[in-house]
């Protein structure tokens, strides 16, 4: 069974690759390493092409012919989306219905989606299930839920088949060592701590201290990229034996302040974690806590990595073996 993965280059994107391998799929990685980076592919079979180029979609389809896609390849900062939006609806909207009419040409009907939390919104209740109502909180999230609202249409229209997974956190770093996070710039808190730690002249900020939460700071539901990862593979697989269309979340059902992420990173790597106490970022909700109901029991899904400190030590090794190389 043979799977294009877009965007196979990136933190999420790179993981999946190593457990479709484990699972026995073939892959190939079609990446245009804007965001990717080479350090991160495990897979001999790459394709360098755009999505925002229908032509480069073909030619992967002629080149690497297969039965399924997962599409990855996203721009994903909330605070850049609200700066661009333009930039923002154009390429992942462009790139999502592009490699949509690929396939269509191509008579591939089965596709997993990268999705987000954030196509729920500041949530009327925790834990998010999802029939939860779509209200985006930033043009970042709403690009993710108009790409829901195509595939259900091209589902009805085409008999396309599709998961599409509604990430809350993604944290941690390959268990093995060989694959971690590495954004530039870096936004995520995980990677912001432990980069402070190592890097001189980069000070953390908390961005809120004054959420209607128990210690002021946001509350997230982090979920470790490898159990991520793994929720990919059995999507695939329940798909290609007949589950139905959907939507999924991918959540720990389990809720950390920021102020928690710091002090058990202090607890694994020993060391003190200087900060500064800044305002809210734009767009940021107080707090986000998936239901997983759905996840275990339309995947059998259990995640095995997502206890905090089992996140915070394989990224802090990930990222002190980088640090350390230079
Ligand atoms: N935070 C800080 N300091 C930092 C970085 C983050 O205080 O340096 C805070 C944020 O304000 C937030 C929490 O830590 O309260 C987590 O922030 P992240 O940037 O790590 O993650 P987000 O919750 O903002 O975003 C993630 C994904 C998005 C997705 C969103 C909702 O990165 O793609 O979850 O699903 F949209």
């Amino acid at each position: 069974m043979r799977v294009l993965v877009t965007g196979g280059a990136g933190y999420i994107g790179s993981h999946t690759v190593k457990a479709l391998h484990k699972a026995g799929f073939e892959v190939a990685v079609f990446d245009n390493f804007s965001t990717g980076h080479r350090e991160l592919v495990i897979d001999r079979n790459v394709i360098e092409g755009d999505l925002m180029s229908k032509h480069e979609v073909r030619s992967a389809f002629s080149e690497f012919p297969c039965e399924a896609v997962m599409h990855f390849a996203s721009l994903i900062r909330v605070g850049e989306s609200f700066r661009d939006p333009q930039r923002y609806y154009t390429a992942n909207l462009i790139s999502s219905l592009n490699l949509l009419d690929g396939m269509l040409e191509a008579g591939i009907d089965t596709f997993i989606f990268s999705s987000s939390a954030a196509v729920y919104g500041d949530p009327e209740a925790v834990p998010i299930l999802e029939t939860h109502p779509l209200r985006p909180a930033n043009p970042y999230g709403q690009t993710k839920s108009f790409v829901e609202s195509i595939l259900q249409d091209y589902a009805r229209a085409y008999g396309l088949r599709f998961i599409s997974l509604r990430y809350f956190n993604a944290a941690g770093a390959d268990p093995e060592g060989e694959l971690g996070e590495l954004h530039e710039p870096e936004t995520h808190l995980i990677p912001n701590i432990l980069r402070s730690l190592l890097e001189k002249d980069r000070t953390l900020e908390i961005f809120g201290t004054d959420f209607p939460t128990p210690d002021g700071t946001a509350v997230r539901d982090y979920i470790h990229v490898s159990d991520l990862a793994d929720a990919h593979a059995l999507a695939l697989q329940k798909l290609l034996e007949g589950l139905e269309s959907g939507f999924i979340n991918l959540g720990a059902n389990h809720g950390y302040s920021v102020r928690e992420v710091i002090h058990k990173a202090e607890e694994v790597t020993g060391k003190t974690v200087e900060y500064r106490e800044g305002p809210r970022r734009r767009g940021d909700v107080p707090v986000l806590l998936a239901s997983k109901a759905r996840a275990e029991k339309w995947l059998g899904w259990r995640p095995r990595h997502s206890d905090l400190e089992t996140m915070i030590r394989t990224a802090w090794e990930w990222h002190r073996s980088r640090h350390a190389r230079g």
